[in-house]
């Protein structure tokens, strides 16, 4: 491999959430223990350099020496056009691509604009919690169409139920989530026609957030929403660089919004958003030069699951899991314990010190359940899963 993700960089004192935000993390309930030998795997970034590319062109930047208000020059447009339709075969006009500082951000704005309060937004539980926040905290309803999990952990959707809520009363969204964060799913095309079919002919829009779109297995195929239906006319798409190439804090989401009106509506809602020069510069590298390290990570991250998989197989076989097809992220089931996910909690976060996310916080779906990053050097990944087995050696 060209690049070294077994490389360990000492993320503490950048800024770090999940290196030096323990308060923080102690504060929001994610954990009560927090200290210099914690192993945070819970948030979603990496803890892999990134590719070097990016590296360089924000080595460009800064060394300019001024870092003013900056505008989207056409190689910007061209990068995120170039990096779809190689990758998707997926045809994107310039002036379909907003910007936002963000997708949670993104979410937000485009509850604000295209619903009412007490107006209901579907979302597939077990799910990325700030689903929830922007619909419940902008004094919407969830109308959840939860996952139906079968006996090999293996998620698909209810679309009867789905289509029962989006033909209720005041159904006006529905925050689709693929890659589907905590489950991996990747909908199949089939899948995402019916979905489509039936918010077209209810009326609901559709946000599909796929920033987990790049970071799937090697032998699976991610196709956006959009390519498989030909009206996209209700589709709004969220695109980043942000989980891709592991630049979270450059804050860097493109929505792809066909519908003129959308928008507008979408625009007058978020106001002017203008990115930093260094998202401008990041992003223009990394699409046009950042596939190869992402091919590499990929392999790397395949081979760290399949050795979690092989370890969980020996070392601890009450734990249900699955290779997810996207993401990477783990759903790991640990209700054959038998014992409370309180118990399971305060086994790995209080004891092994390592710290995950509750299944809980993704929804009652997820009550049994822990969520792992995995996107870290090996050897982290390793430490962590020795340590959480040894907690649960006795219960072998
Ligand atoms: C499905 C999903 N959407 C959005 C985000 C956050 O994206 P952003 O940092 O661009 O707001 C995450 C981060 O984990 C995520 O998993």
């Amino acid at each position: 491999m060209k690049y070294n993700f077994d490389e360990i960089i000492n993320r503490r004192n950048t800024y770090s959430m999940k290196w030096d935000g323990g308060d923080f993390i102690k504060r929001i309930g994610i954990t009560e223990r927090y200290d210099e030998n914690t192993l945070p795997l819970f948030t979603a970034d990496m803890d892999f350099s990134v590719p070097q590319p990016i590296i360089d062109a924000l080595h460009q930047t800064v060394n300019h020496r001024i870092y003013g208000y900056s505008i989207f020059p056409k190689e910007y447009y061209e990068a995120i056009q170039y990096w779809f339709h190689k990758r998707h075969n997926w045809v994107i006009n310039q002036e379909e691509i907003i910007y936002s500082p963000g997708t949670v951000h993104a979410l937000h704005m485009a509850v604000k604009a295209f619903t009412n309060p007490g107006d209901g937004v579907i979302i597939q539980r077990p799910v990325y919690p700030p689903f929830t926040k922007v619909i419940e905290g902008n004094g919407r309803r969830v109308r959840n169409n939860a996952l139906v999990c079968d006996e090999n952990g293996y998620y698909s959707i209810d679309f009867a139920d789905f289509e029962a809520k989006a033909k209720e009363k005041n159904t006006k969204l529905f925050i689709l989530c693929n890659p589907h964060n905590p489950t991996g799913r990747i909908f199949k095309p089939e899948e995402l026609q019916k979905l489509a079919t039936i918010c077209l002919e209810n009326d609901v829009l559709i946000i599909a957030d796929e920033i987990h779109g790049d970071l799937i297995r090697r032998y699976e195929k991610f196709v956006p929403l959009a390519k498989v239906t030909n009206n996209t006319e209700h589709i709004i798409t969220c695109t980043a660089i942000n989980k891709t190439f592991n630049v979270a804090g450059l804050h860097c989401t493109n929505l792809v919004i066909p519908n003129k009106k959308l928008r507008r509506k979408l625009t007058n809602e978020m106001g002017m958003h203008l990115a930093s020069p260094f998202a401008i510069s990041a992003l223009i590298a990394a699409y046009n030069e950042g596939e190869d390290w992402l091919e590499q990570l990929k392999e790397y991250i395949d081979i760290t699951m399949e050795w979690i998989v092989k370890f969980l197989a020996e070392k601890m076989p009450k734990v249900k899991v699955r290779i997810p097809e996207g993401t990477y992220l783990m759903w790991m089931n640990f209700g054959g314990y038998g014992i409370s996910p309180s118990e399971v909690h305060e086994r790995i976060y209080n004891k092994a010190n390592v710290i995950l996310e509750d299944g809980k916080m993704f929804g009652e779906e997820g009550l049994d359940f822990q969520r792992i990053c995995v996107s870290s050097p090996r050897p982290m990944i390793q430490e962590a899963f020795q340590r959480i087995a040894r907690e649960f050696a006795d219960l072998n």
